[in-house]
């Protein structure tokens, strides 16, 4: 088998000396160099596997190596050492591609470690051709929707259409199924376009506040209106409005906004001025509209008004087919933002991501991709870093007394421990929970659940 090859660079003779001694006897070829010019020099003759650099060096600094040592060949696996705590070049080490760094005095026992899983990566990423296309600009990045599956095209063609008039739009779909995606993709491609885009939560206000955020209110309306505002819906202009969780909005309230887009007008709350109103309205909800009007829980009319064009954002596990593509466009995302290079996948990490439940569909996807890319050091997504949500919370956890927990308790303890895990931001917690803010306050009252 062939030896491989190992390059030492450190202006300090005593680390030098250790460093090779050490490698020898662990059967390395082992090669060193005293300063930075000559080590890159040497890159070039002998072509290492690997590049142990120190960061302090009189001629050139450890970060000029590692960017030639990249330059020269990219698969060269790079280990900075540092000197002191010094945040900035170790971040900066590790957004050029060093696999590892390490601090002096070196720990014999990490580099070891480190140098073994540098040279797996090595052997992994020399194997797997490179996956992920270049970055793209942050526009196009963030303007994207990915999907080649029947479902995916249908929805691109509903999109087209929504977007060439101002129809009233519903997006149905579970939780992180790319429903503000449709309607912002509808809003910016189309006549619209050169609008603003107002979105606003129906479950994120009491319904008085509510209303005046919708509607605007005039001085003196109540207590705290001690000016004039603008509400979201004179804001929009000619633009779209986008009322997210549209199912949680109150009887009241759908009655105001049903009358909105019937006459076309409204007044502010507290006003008298007849404002005419020239926005496209878009809703999205997690529930089953159909279901919810049937139980007399949502206003008939208003769910016809809305749903002139309605489009139903499938679960992710119901287009398994798009899961590599989206993967594909994450990875490149995620590269772009965090200032990363993880371009390759091994197969069995892809099948993995394909066969996944994803509960919480792409929103799950990216963000578990995101947690791998930080995690990942070299160019590869590497297994043991994406964390699947099954592998991250534990199953039922038995009562102190052994007793098997009643549903009651599970889902008290269940939404407990989310609460904690995003420290209280309802926000969050109800986006992992899948269910409306407002229901997670409701559980918090019921289960008398406390911050400590
Ligand atoms: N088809 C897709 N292509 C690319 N990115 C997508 C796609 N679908 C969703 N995303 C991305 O996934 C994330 C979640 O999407 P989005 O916020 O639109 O979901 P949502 O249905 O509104 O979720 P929620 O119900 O939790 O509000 C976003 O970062 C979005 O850009
Ligand atoms: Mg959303």
């Amino acid at each position: 088998m062939k030896m491989v090859k190992i390059l030492i660079i450190d202006d300090d003779d005593s680390t030098r000396d250790t460093l090779t001694t050490y490698l020898k006897e662990l059967n390395f070829d082992t090669y060193s160099a005293d300063c930075g010019k000559k080590g890159i020099a040497l890159v070039k003759k002998i072509n290492p596997d690997l590049v142990i650099s120190d960061i302090n060096m009189p001629d050139i600094s450890g970060l000029e190596v590692l960017k030639a040592v990249k330059e020269i060949d990219e698969l060269i696996q790079v280990i900075i050492i540092t000197a002191y705590d010094d945040m900035d070049s170790t971040i900066s080490a590790m957004q050029m591609g060093a696999y590892d760094y390490l601090e002096k005095p070196v720990d014999i026992k990490r580099l070891k470690l480190s140098i073994k899983r540098s040279l797996d990566n090595r052997q992994l990423s020399q194997k797997l051709v490179s996956y992920i296309p270049k970055p793209l600009s942050d526009a196009d990045i963030n303007k994207t929707i990915v999907g080649k599956t029947p479902v995916m095209r249908e929805i691109f063609k509903k999109i087209g259409q929504a977007s060439a008039t101002r129809v009233t739009v519903l997006v149905q779909g579970e939780s992180g199924t790319g429903k503000e995606l449709i309607a912002k993709i509808i809003h910016s491609s189309g006549i619209t376009k050169e609008h603003p885009f107002i979105a606003i939560n129906c479950t994120a206000l009491p319904e008085n506040l509510l209303e005046s955020e919708l509607f605007g209110h005039d001085k003196g309306a109540f207590t705290d209106a001690v000016r004039d505002k603008r509400g979201k819906f004179e804001l929009a202009g000619e633009g779209t409005v986008f009322l997210d969780e549209i199912s949680e909005m109150s009887f009241n309230l759908q009655a105001k906004l049903l009358r909105v887009l019937q006459e076309h007008e409204f007044e502010r709350v507290g006003g008298e001025v007849v404002i005419p109103f020239k926005a496209r309205v878009i809703a999205a909800t997690n529930s089953d509209m159909q279901n919810l009007v049937q139980q007399g829980k949502f206003r008939e009319d208003l769910y016809y008004r809305l749903s002139v064009l309605t489009i139903f954002a499938p679960a992710l596990r119901e287009r398994r087919n798009d899961i590599e593509m989206l993967v594909r466009h994450f990875l490149q995302k995620i590269n772009t933002n965090l200032h990363k290079n993880v371009r390759k996948i091994p197969n069995e990490v892809l099948k993995m991501l394909i066969d996944h439940e994803w509960r919480g569909n792409v929103r799950e996807l990216e963000n578990t991709l995101m947690q791998a890319v930080v995690l990942s050091k070299g160019d590869v997504l590497e297994k043991e870093n994406v964390l699947l949500r099954k592998n991250q919370t534990a199953l039922i956890d038995k009562q102190a007394d052994g007793s098997v927990p009643t549903l009651a308790e599970v889902e008290k303890n269940y939404i407990n421990r989310i609460l904690e895990s995003v420290n209280w931001d309802l926000n969050s917690a109800s986006k992992i929970l899948g269910v409306s803010k407002a229901t997670v306050y409701r559980k918090i009252e019921v289960y008398g659940l406390k911050q400590f």
